[in-house]
């Protein structure tokens, strides 16, 4: 009797690859990283691990985040979360840039790296150019006594769990998750946002668990999409405001495992280059859930549409609208405009997965790439 069995076997939990094991375990992610975070009745945010006085956060004037990669693309949802909640100014930078463009670093500005490992060179090096102008160093990080986690002032915790494919899925979308927490926090310190208010997103943080579930119930419209994708060598995602950020994320998903080329534009700047680019069949993906924005991204659907492309857009449920303007539409449940970016990247995940897959390469261990990057 022959049992084949390994370790690596037994630690995919039944799945073909890391990845999608670890998008699978996002909702778990997002309930572990807020777990005790949120008071018990729901109207605010503990995030007892801070040793910032309500005077020390009064006193911030100015942010940066920081950070590579994936991360960087939480980053930039940070800022949107940051300046929407606690209306303080917020930069964000890819590390490598930071330090060479002698930033304006005071005693007042927060500094926050966010990093999965914790051990990323490049972060690490921003994060000591910050220590050593005076300013106060934040690090969202995965790996509790990493590097950043040592030599930070303080330090959120993402509670995603051990993430070992090369392209970060539950990393990432924990990071939203602690930039939620940290915009409410500040928030709720400050007074810029109603009571009221931040119980209603605390409601909206609070589903999101159930929600991705529903997503990952049925991902074949998804596969299906990612074998059509596959035939191409260049692709499009287009979005506006947080829809961007998350289209930036999606591109880079699927650079990174599917080799496929694709660039990410937000959709209001497309008349200002890329559009040339759009020809007969060129696929295009175009992230319209910002409601404030919808119609909007509906007119520059309708420019690359009538330049041939073939569009598959993500709206939330209940847009059906959308189904007018594109060949396909992906739904993703409804949520607060603010959090759609923890919902909206998962089908986007799924579709660099099933693509790379498709392609028939090294999903879990991508060319040329590494989990985490040590030198500069
Ligand atoms: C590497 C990985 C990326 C990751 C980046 C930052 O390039 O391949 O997936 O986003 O490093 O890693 P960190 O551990 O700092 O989040």
């Amino acid at each position: 009797f022959h049992v084949d069995w390994d370790i690596i076997t037994a630690e995919k939990a039944g799945f073909d690859h890391f990845m999608l094991k670890e998008i699978h375990e996002q909702p778990k992610a997002y309930r572990d990283t807020m777990g005790s975070r949120l008071s018990a009745d729901g109207r605010s945010v503990v995030l007892n691990e801070l040793n910032m006085s309500k005077e020390d956060i009064q006193a911030i004037s100015r942010i940066h985040i920081v950070a590579c990669g994936t991360a960087y693309h939480a980053g930039l949802i940070g800022k949107n979360v940051i300046e929407k909640l606690a209306r303080i100014p917020v930069e964000t930078d890819v590390a490598s840039e930071y330090r060479y463009r002698t930033p304006i670093i005071t005693k007042d500005t927060l500094v926050i790296v966010v990093s999965q490992s914790g051990e990323t060179a490049d972060t690490l090096a921003a994060l000591r150019e910050a220590k050593r102008c005076g300013a106060r160093v934040l690090a969202i990080t995965n790996v509790v006594g990493s590097s950043a986690a040592r030599e930070a002032d303080d330090v959120i915790t993402t509670w995603a769990g051990p993430e070992i494919a090369v392209a970060s899925t539950k990393a990432y979308t924990s990071q939203l998750i602690a930039f939620y927490l940290l915009g409410l926090y500040l928030a709720q310190t400050l007074g810029t946002v109603s009571a009221d208010e931040i119980a209603e997103t605390i409601a909206g943080l609070r589903k999101l668990p159930e929600q991705v579930e529903a997503i990952l119930k049925d991902s074949s419209a998804i596969e299906s999409y990612a074998k059509q994708i596959a035939e191409h060598e260049d692709l499009f995602f287009i979005g506006r405001g947080l829809d961007y950020a998350v289209a930036l994320e999606g591109s880079l998903k699927l650079k990174e495992i599917s080799y496929i080329h694709s660039e990410a534009y937000a959709a209001g700047e497309l008349k200002h280059g890329t559009l040339a680019l759009i020809e007969e069949g060129i696929p295009v993906i175009a992230l319209a859930i910002q409601s404030d924005l919808f119609e909007k991204t509906v007119s520059n659907i309708k420019e690359v549409k009538a330049r041939g492309a073939n569009v598959f857009g993500i709206a939330a449920e209940g847009e059906e609208e959308l189904a007018k303007s594109v060949d396909q539409v992906f739904y993703v449940p409804k949520t607060l405009d603010l959090l759609s970016p923890a919902l909206s990247v998962v089908p986007l995940q799924l579709l660099s997965y099933y693509a790379s897959l498709a392609l028939g390469h090294d999903v879990d261990k991508p060319r040329n790439l590494a989990k985490s990057v040590t030198v500069e």
